[in-house]
């Protein structure tokens, strides 16, 4: 006797003649109530961060860095918490990568970050962080169990900036690689790893009850920004980025 699953009720048959009609398999899906998408933002569950980064480290490989850094906490989410978080096409974010498709912008690791730390919580003290934290870490500090391009310890570097072209410079000049090389790919591999181990840390953090920001706007870009801020008299700049990367000192040069 065969058993032929229909809308989860699994229906005997018998020598080979399923005892459902096609009418009745029809009737069968149409009666089957979908489950209702939970109110946002969805329920969490507190993550192995361990496994978090290895899941990111192996995606970033598949898909690039904003999908290893969404699809390591949420394909995560999937296994632990299940509906909804099964129901995210974690591919969605594939578009991060290389700062948005080779634009060099905003670097995918922070992209994929916010987009899954926004889905867990409505909290953007959490997306400030992680992008203030990006641009002062030291990284890649991540050690694969299998290195997919380089093995050992590599070269750290500080981004200064939450810019993929800015962050992949800072790298391959510590590195005195090419931009393309196997270290630096290597490199953003790991530095996704650490990003996505972050936003499980806080995450974690949030539900224990214990996250608190830590980020300051470095006291240079500050006093900048008290004349050109949103607070400030001349108030003609909208970011928080390190200034002078860009435009070095304009006032003493
Ligand atoms: C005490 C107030 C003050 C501070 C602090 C200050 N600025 Fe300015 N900045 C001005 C004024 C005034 C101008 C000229 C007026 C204008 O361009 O609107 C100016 C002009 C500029 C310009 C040229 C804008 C243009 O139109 O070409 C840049 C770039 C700039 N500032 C960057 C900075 C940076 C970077 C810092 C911090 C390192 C800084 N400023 C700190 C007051 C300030
Ligand atoms: C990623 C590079 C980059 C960073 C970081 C950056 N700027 Fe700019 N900024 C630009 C560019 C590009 C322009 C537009 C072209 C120009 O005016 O030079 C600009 C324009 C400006 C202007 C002229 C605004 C106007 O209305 O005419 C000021 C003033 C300025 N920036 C100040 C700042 C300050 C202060 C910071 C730090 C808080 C900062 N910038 C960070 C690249 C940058």
């Amino acid at each position: 006797m065969a058993g032929v699953a229909v809308g989860g009720i699994a229906l005997g048959a018998i020598g080979g003649y399923s005892l459902v009609t096609p009418k009745e398999t029809i009737i069968e899906k149409e009666v089957e109530v979908p489950q209702e998408v939970p109110e946002y933002p969805w329920e969490y569950k507190k993550l192995d961060v361990e496994a978090v980064k290895d899941r990111a480290y192996a995606a970033y490989f598949d898909g690039g860095c904003a999908y290893g850094t969404f699809e390591g906490v949420v394909g995560e989410l999937k296994e632990k918490v299940g509906f909804p978080y099964t129901t995210i096409p974690t591919k969605m974010a594939v578009w991060g990568k290389g700062g948005i498709v080779g634009w060099g912008l905003t670097c995918g690791a922070i992209t994929g970050a916010g987009m899954a730390l926004n889905l867990v919580t409505d909290n953007l003290a959490l997306v400030n962080e992680i992008v203030g934290w990006y641009t002062t870490e030291e990284m890649p500090q991540y050690m694969p169990a299998v290195a997919r391009k380089v093995e050992g310890e590599l070269v750290k570097s500080v981004s200064g900036s939450p810019l993929c072209h800015a962050s992949v410079s800072s790298y391959t000049d510590a590195a005195d690689c090419e931009e393309n090389s196997p270290e630096r790919v290597e490199r953003c591999g790991r530095l996704v790893a650490d990003t996505a181990g972050k936003v499980a840390e806080m995450l974690n953090a949030l539900a224990d009850g214990t996250f608190t920001s830590t980020f300051q706007v470095p006291a240079s870009v500050a006093e900048c920004l008290s004349c050109h801020g949103a607070d400030g008299p001349i108030n003609n700049v909208f970011t928080k980025m390190d200034c002078t990367p860009c435009h070095g000192d304009p006032h003493t040069n």
